[in-house]
C-alpha cells in the first residue's frame, strides 16, 4: 500500500469508527412504556392478541410472537401463511420463517421447508438448540421432524384448486418473471421495556420455482432487532425487497434517530429513488423502537395495507402511510 492509500484507508476507517459511536447511540428507554405487539394484515389481529395472552400469562417475548404467528399459520383459510398456503410451480407448499431476538441479537431461520405447518417453531429452535442461523430445504425439514413435529400434507382442497386452476391457465410459465400472489405474516413486538423481537412467517410467492427464497427468512430483510434499537418486519414482493435488506434499513436509520415511522418511509423512498419502477410494487414494512413507538407504511395504495397494533390491553386495525 502507497502512503496515499494508507492515508485514505486509515482516514476512511476512522471515519467509520466516528459514525459507529454517533450515529448509533442506542436511544434512551422509557420504562413501563408497557408490551407493543405490531403484525401485518388483517391476520395480524388475531396473531397479536394471542402473542398478547401468552405474553401476560408469563411466556417470553420470543414466545408471544412465536405463538402469536403460529395462528394464522394453522389457520387454512390464511393462503399466504402455513397450512393453506398457496404452494410452488409444482404443487409442494414451501415455507420460509425467520425469528430474531433482539437481546442476544441472534436470528433462527428456515427457508423452502415443506410439510411442517409452523416453521416459526423451527426457526425458534434453530437459536435454542443450534449455533446455526439458518436451515433450508431438506435439511430444515429432517432437523423439524427430529425435534419432534409432525409431517403433514400442507395443501388444502381450496389451495389444490387455486393450483389446478393456475396450471390450467394458457401461459402460465410466465410466472418466471410475473410476480402472483406475495403475503406474510410481519410482526415486531417490544415488552416495553428495550426488549425487541421480529419474525415472520410466509409461504413466499405462489407458484414459485421450486427452492425460490423470498425475504421473509432472511436476517436483515424480513426481520431484524436490536435492543439497543428496535425491530421491523416486512411484507410484499420478496423479490425486490431483499435487495434492499429493508429491516436493518430501517432499524439502522432509527439507530440515527429517526422514528419509527419515517424510517418506514425514508426506506420506502428510497426504493422509489433507486428504481421508479419500485412505485408499482408492492411492498409494505412494519417497525417497532424499543420505547414502544410504532411505525408502518406501504410504497402505493394496492392492495390497501393495514396492520394490528396492541397496545393497552386492546387491539385495533390501522392503515399505513401510503407513500405513492
Ligand atoms: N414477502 C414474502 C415473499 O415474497 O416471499
Amino acid at each position: 500500500m502507497n502512503e496515499l492509500d494508507r492515508r485514505d484507508f486509515i482516514r476512511s476507517v476512522a471515519g467509520a469508527a466516528a459514525l459507529s459511536a454517533t450515529d448509533f447511540a442506542a436511544p434512551t428507554v422509557t420504562p413501563e412504556a408497557g408490551p407493543v405487539f405490531l403484525a401485518t394484515w388483517p391476520h395480524g389481529k388475531p396473531a397479536a392478541d394471542r402473542a398478547a395472552e401468552v405474553f401476560h400469562s408469563g411466556g417470553s417475548l420470543l414466545d408471544a410472537v412465536e405463538k402469536g404467528i403460529n395462528v394464522p399459520e394453522d389457520d387454512p383459510k390464511i393462503m399466504s401463511v402455513g397450512y393453506g398456503g398457496l404452494p410452488n410451480e409444482d404443487g409442494e407448499v414451501e415455507l420460509d420463517a425467520a425469528i430474531m431476538d433482539g437481546t442476544r441479537h441472534r436470528a433462527g431461520a428456515v427457508c423452502a421447508i415443506h410439510s411442517i405447518k409452523n416453521p416459526i417453531s423451527v426457526a425458534r429452535l434453530v437459536i435454542e438448540k443450534t449455533r446455526h442461523t439458518t436451515l433450508a430445504g431438506e435439511g430444515a425439514y429432517q432437523f423439524a421432524i427430529k425435534e419432534g413435529f409432525k409431517p403433514m400434507q400442507l395443501l388444502t382442497p381450496a389451495s389444490l384448486q387455486q393450483w389446478l386452476d393456475w396450471r390450467s391457465t394458457p401461459n402460465h410459465e410466465q410466472f418466471w418473471v410475473n410476480p402472483a400472489n406475495h403475503d406474510t405474516i410481519g410482526f415486531v413486538a417490544t415488552d416495553g421495556k428495550g426488549h425487541v423481537v421480529s419474525g415472520c412467517s410466509t409461504s413466499g410467492t405462489a407458484w414459485k420455482i421450486h427452492g425460490r427464497v423470498g425475504d421473509s427468512p432472511l436476517v436483515g430483510c424480513g426481520v431484524y432487532a436490536d435492543d439497543n434499537v428496535g425491530g421491523a418486519s416486512a411484507t410484499g414482493d420478496g423479490d425486490i425487497m431483499t435487495n434492499y435488506c429493508t429491516s436493518v434499513s430501517i432499524v439502522h436509520n432509527m439507530a440515527r434517530g429517526a422514528s419509527p415511522q419515517d424510517a418506514c418511509v425514508d426506506l420506502i423512498k428510497h426504493m422509489a429513488a433507486t428504481d421508479p419502477r419500485n412505485r408499482e410494487a408492492f411492498i409494505c414494512v412494519i417497525a417497532i423502537d424499543n420505547r414502544g413507538r410504532a411505525g408502518a407504511a406501504s410504497m402505493n395504495a394496492g392492495p390497501k395495507f393495514q396492520y394490528a397494533i396492541w397496545q393497552n390491553g386492546t387491539s385495533k386495525m390501522a392503515d399505513a402511510i401510503v407513500v405513492y
